[in-house]
């Protein structure tokens, strides 16, 4: 983990008002966040422009979501051109919230990450288990392949950010345990090794999402494969900060 920078991303996921997003903005701005770690909120899309002009420089911005069309008669959705015009350089895709009410396949997610990724935006790319897959030992086998999914699409990884999402601990409380966490990672990254090389295998950051807590992530990031986090709950609060400098 060392040679990898460390990644804290806040998903404010369907929560915020102009004055909450204002006043969580604030808190960052005059906090002091560590200087090594990437900082990365993602409020809903009503407020991207707002949070970007009022967000301090060297923090950034990400959508929750992209289409993977260049423009044209797509109701209600937003291109990877119009998240660049407006100085928002990532995007959240495959969040499991959206792979499971808004039904999102593998190949969609895997299309709209091909596009954002040509278009020159970087991508936190979020996978997970549901708690029946876990129990049935296949936890590995569906974070690989909803990756391999993306690996047919897109060869260069540079610009991504895998987020590992257990589904039951998200939002529930129940934070995966440091080893639980590790080893999925540690799975991963041997994944990548295989499918997308050894040079990507070290680079790329592998993040983990679900109940993260001011709390509990000092003990997760001092696993070898743990690279940072992707918060909901927590980041919505002051606490975020204390996620941010995790390893300070
Ligand atoms: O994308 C972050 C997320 O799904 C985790 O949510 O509220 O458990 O931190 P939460």
């Amino acid at each position: 983990s060392s040679s990898r920078q460390f990644f804290v991303g806040g998903n404010f996921k369907m929560n915020g008002t102009i004055d909450t997003i204002k006043d969580i903005v604030k808190h960052l701005n005059d906090a002091k966040t560590d200087p090594n770690t990437e900082v990365v909120i993602a409020p809903p899309a009503l407020y991207l422009l707002l949070t970007r002009e009022h967000l301090r420089p060297g923090l950034e911005v990400a959508a929750q979501n992209v289409f993977d069309k260049p423009n044209g008669a797509f109701t209600g959705e937003i291109s990877v051109a119009q998240l660049k015009d407006s100085n928002i350089t990532w995007t959240l895709l495959g969040h499991s919230e959206r792979r499971v009410i808004l039904q999102e396949s593998d190949q969609f997610v895997a299309s709209k990450t091909k596009t954002a990724i040509d278009g020159g935006i970087g991508v936190i790319l979020c996978c997970g288990e549901t708690l029946e897959q876990r129990e049935a030992e296949k936890t590995v086998e569906v974070v690989t392949s909803q990756l391999s999914a993306v690996a047919k699409q897109v060869s260069d990884w540079s610009k991504i950010v895998v987020a590992y999402e257990p589904i039951w601990a998200i939002g529930t409380g129940k934070v995966a345990s440091t080893a639980q966490a590790q080893e999925v990672h540690a799975a991963i990254r041997k994944w990548m090794g295989k499918e997308l090389g050894e040079e990507a295998a070290k680079k790329t950051r592998v993040i983990y999402g679900g109940s993260v807590s001011e709390k509990n992530c000092r003990d997760l990031a001092k696993e070898e494969d743990i690279d940072g986090f992707l918060v909901g709950g927590a980041s919505l609060k002051p606490a975020f900060v204390d996620i941010i400098n995790a390893k300070a």
